[in-house]
């Protein structure tokens, strides 16, 4: 024991020295509510997703069934999973919201890119353990899990041959550091009318999550009219200062694959998990693509 503190402090001294710290990594939910205060949470988690639905036309969706029962379903079956670390991949509100919106969405096809360690495969093939499910990364190493139904691909989901698919009702989720542009263009030229987005933020706190700008533009900088103003955004990271031309073609282009769009509610608050919501997408239909490129539907 006195050998343990004594090599701690060692190493913290020697860490200190360079700026860093020796903290013992704890998993989410370690610390969470019982009893009454539980009961609280999975019943306001239920209400959040069902006001949200009761609004929502950013596609359509089938009405949920007991969704206080569903999120404790899911709670459960993330306390047993492999996914609490809370480094790098998703955590349990946002791999919540995907387990209950693909239920609601039902789609022909789940297309998951950026798989990391697996866990929003695993919540999707939890939600929809009878619908294909393909998940992209391009280096499949971290992988912890490889959930029933999900068939994991080492490559960019736009190398693959989707010959044999439906895409008409396919659900896209993208959270592969990859620019959205891009992502929201590939989705919607192959006639996939509904995308999730992970890591959709605003040009006021875009500079934490850009991988030197090859994640941008942001679905957000796409949508944001004051943008047109702008002819680049700069900003400096770890020293560096980076600039990004601003395409004001190709923002005009991707804003007219946009039918409609929405931002799913914060549930911050109501589990201490803090995660950035994610953004919906309907893509404008592949016809209507080609006969018009300026207008943006029911954005709010
Ligand atoms: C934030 S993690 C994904 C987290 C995962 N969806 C989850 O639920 O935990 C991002 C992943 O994107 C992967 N990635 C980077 N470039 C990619 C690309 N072009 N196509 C697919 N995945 C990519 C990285 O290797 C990394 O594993």
């Amino acid at each position: 024991m006195k050998l343990r503190r004594l090599t701690k402090r060692t190493l913290d001294a020697g860490l200190g020295m360079v700026g860093l710290q020796l903290v013992k990594p704890g998993l989410d939910f370690d610390c969470r509510p019982t009893g009454h205060a539980l009961d609280r949470m999975l019943t306001a988690l239920a209400d959040t997703f069902d006001c949200w639905q009761a609004e929502a036309s950013v596609w359509p969706l089938q009405s949920a069934t007991d969704t206080v029962a569903q999120v404790r379903v899911f709670y459960d079956a993330y306390l047993a999973s492999p996914f609490r670390d809370p480094s790098g991949g998703s955590r349990f509100n946002n791999l919540l919201w995907l387990y209950l919106l693909a239920q609601v969405t039902q789609p022909s096809l789940v297309i998951d890119s950026g798989t990391y360690r697996g866990a929003s495969a695993w919540a999707l093939s939890t939600a929809l353990p009878r619908c294909p499910i393909l998940s992209f990364d391009i280096d499949l190493a971290a992988l912890a899990y490889r959930a029933p139904g999900v068939t994991f691909v080492q490559r960019d989901w736009a190398d693959f041959d989707f010959t044999g698919h439906d895409l008409s009702r396919a659900l896209a989720y993208f959270d592969d550091h990859v620019d959205q542009g891009r992502r929201l263009s590939e989705a919607a030229s192959r006639g996939i009318p509904w995308m999730v987005f992970d890591d959709d933020f605003p040009v006021t706190s875009f500079a934490l999550i850009t991988h030197d700008g090859f994640a941008l533009p942001k679905i957000e900088f796409v949508l944001d009219e004051k943008l047109s103003d702008a002819s680049e955004l700069s900003w400096v990271s770890r020293g560096h200062e980076i600039r990004w031309p601003i395409d004001q073609a190709r923002l005009a282009h991707l804003r007219s694959l946009v039918a409609a769009t929405d931002r799913l509610p914060n549930t911050s608050l109501i589990t201490g998990i803090h995660q950035t919501p994610y953004r919906l997408v309907r893509a404008r239909p592949r016809r209507a693509q080609l006969f018009d490129n300026t207008r943006v539907e029911e954005c709010s």
